[in-house]
Parts: C-alpha cells; structure tokens; sequence
C-alpha cells in the first residue's frame, strides 16, 4: 500500500467513525419526528437541485476549458464568439425562475405544514422558559415543573401522541434546538414563540441552545427523553409526588434565609441579595462547586457547606457550624436552585 492510500483510508475511517459517533446525538441528517422528517425531505431535495446545477455548471465549464484550451497547433484566434442569441437567452431567464420557483413551492409547503399544524386536544402542552443558562419546563397540564430534561411521549401510526411547546425567555434570546426532532425555535424575551414535535422514536435525543445568550451559552444544554405512553404516564406520576420533599424545602429556604449565608450570596426572589460571594440563583445548573473544585452533587454540596475549608483551605467562606438536621435542610432548599 502506497502512503497516499495509506492517508485516504485513514481519512475515511475518521469520517466513519465521526458519522459513527454523532449518529445518535445531533444529528440533522437521522430524523426521529415529524416536523424534523418534513425539513430533512426538504434539504435533500434542495441539495439535489443544486447538485444537479452544480454538475451541469462544473461540467460546461469543465468541457469548456478542455475543448478550447490554446494548442501549440492552434493559430492563436479565439474560437467563434455568439452574440444576440434570444434563445439561449430566454433559457438562462426560464430556467432559472422554473428552479426557484420549485424551490420557493416546495419551502412553502413545509413551512406552512409545520406552522399551521393545529395541537390535537390530547397533545402534550409544555411552556418552555429559557434562563441564562437553563431551560424550565413547565406542564400545565399535569401541573408540573422540571428543568433542562423534558419528557415527551411516543408517537405511533396506532397511538398518535404530539407536544406542543409555548417558548418563553425568563431574560435574554434563547434558542431551542434539538436537531433529530425538529427545526430550532428561538426563546425571545416579552413574546411567545410555538413549536411541535411528533417523536417516532423512544431514547435519549441531545440539543443545545442555539443563540449565543452568555457566558455560559455553551453549556445551556438539553436533552428530550422519548417514553412509551406508560413509561411517559408512570414519569409524570412520579413528577407529582415531590410533594413528601417539598416540606424539607421549604425549612432549609426558611433557615438559610436565617442565617448569614444571605450576607453574601443572592438567591434571586429572596432576602438573600449578598454579592460577596457566589451567586446561587440557579446553583445545581453548574458542574462544579467551589470554582471548579469538586463535581456539584447534593453530597458534595453538603460536604461543602459542613466545612468549606476541606475541599478548598484558605477560601473565604467560613464553617457555619451546622447540625445535621440543618446541613440537610440547607441542602434541600440548595439542590432545589436550578
Ligand atoms: Cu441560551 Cu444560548
């Protein structure tokens, strides 16, 4: 094997593999739900007629150059120059318009088909409200609420099951975009914008937001779980039963607006408008605690708080002299900020 097929097989494993990897992720080109089904149908046709104008061109062009390149045999004349043809005219006019004007049909269809789709009564309503840097999902239906994880039921030819989701900002652009089950929608504050999916497909499907909104823009990820109908009805019951947790909340919020902690920190909505330290609004939305100290786990939260002198000495939040009743209060309402 010569070093040249030595390179190209090795490019094409890379490719392979990369097609491999993001088959399951993000990826336009695997639709898994209607309205993304309806875009990649289009895209492909689109594709094909600028393939297809791209062959033509390259290839008049191609033939061109070979067959009037200059020849040492040549006498040096240019070859016969056309002028005037109103055939060859009107061709370069028509065709063109016959081409966007299949395109401009064909768009149209789509995007009429996906925006002027009606929400069946039995649809799944979900409010989705963008925050630097998370996502609320809100079911009004089922009088629930969750954040950056959105369950969604199935959808089969024998049980059809849509979602309609209201799209919200809480601050800034946002965009929702998960690429396998529809186009993206953005989040814009003070207006609501709609969007559908029909998922045919049960798994994990990966997105992102799409609008550069911050700092942390990068890292405002989503993920849509498919369920089964049952597995969906079984997670929206589970949903409900927070309530058991929902009193150890509610005492760690009233305790650690008690404490000193709101010297330094801010929940926002709360007492606590401290800038000293950390902001902890939306604190379970990071990865990390104590600038990147230890992973943010409820655990290693509590472990933070008990002393915060172990993960990271020398930092200035000090030991609050907690009790365990009151560390897992605290830390309660804390994993409850997201
Ligand atoms: Cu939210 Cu980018």
């Amino acid at each position: 094997m010569t070093r040249p097929s030595v390179r190209l097989v090795l490019v094409f494993a890379a490719v392979r593999m990369a097609a491999q990897t993001t088959r399951s992720v993000e990826n336009v080109f695997q639709p898994a739900s209607t309205p993304a089904h309806q875009i990649f149908d289009l895209s492909i046709l689109v594709l094909a007629i600028c393939a297809a104008i791209f062959l033509v061109v390259g290839g008049l062009l191609t033939y061109t150059l070979i067959r009037f390149r200059r020849r040492a045999s040549g006498d040096g004349h240019e070859p016969a120059q056309v002028y005037g043809s109103s055939q060859i005219e009107i061709a370069w006019t028509v065709i063109p318009i016959l081409i966007v004007l299949v395109l401009t049909m064909a768009t149209a269809r789509v995007i009429s088909a996906v925006q002027n789709r009606v929400a069946p009564a039995d649809a799944v309503q979900v409010t989705v409200v963008g925050h630097q840097w998370w996502w609320e999902f809100r079911y009004p239906g089922f009088g629930i609420v969750t954040a950056n994880e959105l369950h969604v039921p199935l959808s089969t030819a024998a049980q059809p099951k849509l979602t309609f989701l209201k799209l919200q900002s809480a601050d800034v652009a946002h965009s929702f975009w998960v690429p396998r089950l529809a186009g993206k929608t953005d989040l814009i504050p003070g207006r609501t914008n709609e969007m559908w999916m029909e998922p045919k497909q049960q798994g994990t499907f990966l997105g992102n937001c799409a609008e550069y909104c911050g700092t942390q823009h990068a890292n405002m990820l989503l993920r849509v779980i498919v369920q089964s109908p049952e597995q969906f009805d079984q997670w929206v019951a589970q949903q409900k039963t927070a309530g058991a947790t929902e009193a150890a909340v509610q005492s760690g919020r009233a305790l650690f607006l008690s404490l000193s902690c709101i010297n330094c920190h801010t929940v926002s909505g709360t007492a606590a408008v401290g800038t000293f330290g950390p902001d902890l609004s939306h604190l379970m939305s990071r990865d990390s605690l104590g600038a990147g100290v230890i992973p943010n786990s409820p655990s290693n939260l509590r472990s933070w708080i008990q002393d915060p002198q172990v993960s990271k000495p020398g930092n200035l939040m000090p030991n609050m002299q907690l009790n365990d009743k009151e560390l897992d209060q605290v830390v309660a309402y804390l994993a409850s900020l997201r």
